[in-house]
């Protein structure tokens, strides 16, 4: 039994992974992603972003993650599509014009009209904005909030309801599991959209984690619960957990075997938690080495997707 065959019989809607073009020559790696069983829902790492999607204003480019989509639909599984306005992996265009406020609100409004409208009706959902928030709580100085301050938020949501009635729109981060200052900013964001009349249906939360710094589930699960008493359904969007010391010891497998767990536990309490999707599932493709140098191992899978302890330990909570 997969991991998503096990989270459906849990009353998760999806358990899932990134993934994205580059992997696909790699046949053991496609046995692995290919089956819905394990997977039910696929997320593109890199591919639906600004910077690839339109290189240059008005210019746009869906090879990559149509690619990742026609690949849900031949296996029948769920597309979770990432993401809109974001201050990284921006193309040079929006990182250099001089802009004013009319003129960053209509590129933010054609991006994501463009984006939206191509894969209308195709994605669970969207994360609409992506990374707002520094982690002490401010909002970040994003080209987008120093020309607009928070408005880009809501102009982004009203965007992109516009251009798919269907898609769930969501706000998603980083560092929100601990219920810090951070967890509260994004409260309001929340708030913000819908005093705006506007629509936005969950937030994500990454869930990067570092092996023996997981929150309590108590406090994961209340974190959850604050937007969940919003009206919005919460998902753990991007989770890995990157040991902090290299080769890990058995010691540490086993602390990232429970941290894995209580993450997922933390969802399965939250009854608006819809699923969970893992950032790429084997330490070969993983982001975290060349972002956080020094740490790995945050896969459930190893390099030669064998099964991490962790794997054994999510099944079972699940
Ligand atoms: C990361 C990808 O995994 C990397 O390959 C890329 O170089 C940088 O972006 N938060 C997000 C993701 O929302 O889009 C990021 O993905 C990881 C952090």
């Amino acid at each position: 039994q997969g991991l998503h065959a096990l989270a459906v019989k849990a009353g998760l809607q999806f358990f899932g992974t990134a993934t994205d073009t580059n992997n696909f020559n790699d046949t053991a790696y496609m046995d692995v992603v290919n089956n819905k069983n394990e997977f039910g829902i696929l997320t593109p790492e890199n591919s639906q972003k600004w910077e690839p999607t339109e290189p240059r204003q008005g210019a746009f480019v869906f090879t990559n993650p149509d690619q990742v989509r026609s690949l849900a639909v031949k296996n029948t599984q769920q597309f979770r599509c990432h993401t809109l306005t974001w201050f990284e992996q921006l193309p040079q265009f929006v990182q250099t014009t001089q802009w004013t406020r009319e003129t960053l609100t209509a590129a933010i409004r054609a991006h994501i009209t463009n984006v939206v409208t191509h894969y209308r009706g195709q994605c669970y959902s969207w994360d609409v904005v992506n990374e707002a928030i520094n982690d002490n709580g401010t909002f970040r100085e994003s080209v987008f909030f120093r020309t607009l301050g928070t408005d880009y938020i809501p102009i982004s949501f009203d965007a992109a309801a516009r251009a798919d009635p269907q898609a769930k729109l969501y706000y998603n981060d980083f560092s929100l599991e601990f219920n810090s200052n951070k967890t509260d900013t994004a409260v309001r964001i929340v708030k913000l959209v819908q005093d705006a009349k506007l629509r936005i249906d969950g937030v994500g939360f990454q869930a990067h984690m570092v092996v023996g710094q997981t929150p309590p589930r108590a406090t994961l699960v209340q974190a959850l619960s604050r937007f969940t008493a919003l009206g919005l359904e919460v998902a753990l969007t991007e989770l890995d957990v990157r040991q902090p010391e290299l080769p890990a010891s058995s010691r540490a497998l086993e602390q990232q075997s429970a941290d894995y767990a209580s993450m997922v536990a933390a969802c399965l309490n939250v009854a608006k938690c819809v699923g969970v999707v893992v950032w790429q599932f084997t330490d070969k493709y993983s982001w975290v080495p060349s972002t956080f140098p020094g740490t790995g191992e945050a896969c459930l899978f190893d390099q030669n997707f064998v099964k991490r302890p962790a794997y054994t330990a999510v099944a079972k909570v699940l």
